[in-house]
């Protein structure tokens, strides 16, 4: 119980940080929500994988890119890089990208 709290806490605060804060992550420089840039829009990822859930726990793993838009799985090697370096980030940044991502596809 007393954990659930702790979590419910820490999850406001984070949810109170990504409203006020409009940095965005390094992955705006080629995703957008709803249109494609260098990468495929995370409209187009999100369907791809079914869910946002499915997003973060695929990038949130350790398992290799392996592209699931058809349109953009040529250029796997982009997100390679990109990938290595979402892993390196610590949790809080990672909840970031993905309040960031959730914000784009409202
Ligand atoms: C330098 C450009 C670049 C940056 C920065 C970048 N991406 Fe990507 N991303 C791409 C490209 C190109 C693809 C398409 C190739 C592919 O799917 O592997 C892609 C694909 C993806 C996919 C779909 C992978 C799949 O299975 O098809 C996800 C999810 C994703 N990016 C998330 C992110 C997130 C989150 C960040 C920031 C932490 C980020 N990207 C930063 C270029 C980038």
């Amino acid at each position: 119980m007393k954990k659930m709290m702790i979590a419910a806490v820490a999850a406001m605060a984070l949810g109170a940080f990504a409203t006020t804060a409009s940095a965005k992550p390094f992955c705006a420089t080629c995703h957008a929500g709803h249109k494609d840039k260098v990468g495929p829009s995370f409209e187009k990822v999100v369907a791809a994988y079914g869910s946002v859930d499915a997003v973060f726990e695929f990038l949130n793993s350790d398992a290799p890119l392996e592209p699931k838009v058809a349109e953009f799985a040529s250029k796997k090697n982009t997100m390679k890089g990109q990938l290595k370096k979402y892993r390196k980030l610590n949790d809080e940044k990672k909840a970031e990208v993905r309040a960031w991502v959730e914000e784009q596809i409202k």
